[in-house]
């Protein structure tokens, strides 16, 4: 039986990680590692949707920043399976811990080009399979639009008592000043391959 494959296209060194060109891989193991990788951020973003509404009905946006630092970073970690990593990245960033590698990055900017292009950031993602150290890594990346909650806490009319337990918790915080629907950055999933 011929079997399909998939001849990576990107083809850009972006600082460590550079892309595979040639070196083929099965177009269904690509679409069946983007599928599996859609369901651990719909998991991850389910549960995080969840302590944050839920933080914010028991003691409002000051509350939900403060369980917000406590656990959004465990509640990431606690996605990693099977050989994933997960998070969260931007390009303005609030937590440090997020920063975006050179990869991340560029496809963070190509994001941003696309919706200035007039791209629904709903529908951004990206799927490629780089080279990191010499091994073959599936990397996934999914645009995270600025909704409506998220303006208590994001966006350019955050409350001075917000903005005052943000700032203690993250002094270089530059995650403020969001306008509905603009990118606020994007879920990151990567995975090693044998
Ligand atoms: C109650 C305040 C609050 C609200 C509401 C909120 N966030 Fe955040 N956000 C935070 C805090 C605090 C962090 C830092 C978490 C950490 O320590 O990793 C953060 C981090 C992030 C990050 C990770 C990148 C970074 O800058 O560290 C993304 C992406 C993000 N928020 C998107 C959103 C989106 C999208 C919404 C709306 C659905 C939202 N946030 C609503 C407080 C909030």
């Amino acid at each position: 039986m011929m079997k399909k494959k998939l001849l990576l296209s990107y083809v850009a060194c972006v600082g460590m990680a550079c892309t595979l060109a040639s070196n083929p891989v099965l177009a269904a193991d690509v679409e069946a590692l983007k599928g599996e990788a859609k369901q651990i951020i719909q998991g991850f973003f389910k549960e995080l949707k969840g302590e944050l509404v839920s933080a914010m009905k028991a003691g409002g946006p000051v509350n939900a920043v403060e369980v917000c630092h406590k656990k959004a970073q465990e509640i990431t970690a606690k996605h990693n399976r099977k050989g994933w990593k997960v998070g969260r990245t931007a390009l303005k960033l609030r937590n440090p811990k997020n920063a975006p590698d050179a990869w991340e990055k560029a496809v963070l900017e190509e994001f941003e080009k696309k919706i200035a292009e007039g791209a629904d950031p709903k529908t951004l993602a990206k799927a490629a399979v780089v080279e990191m150290d010499g091994k073959k890594v599936f990397r996934f990346m999914k645009a995270i639009p600025v909704g409506k909650p998220c303006l208590n806490c994001h966006g350019e009319k955050v409350k001075e008592e917000v903005l005052a337990v943000i700032r203690k918790h993250y002094p270089e915080d530059k995650a403020t000043g969001f306008k509905l629907g603009q990118l606020r950055g994007a879920f990151t999933l990567s995975k090693p391959l044998n």
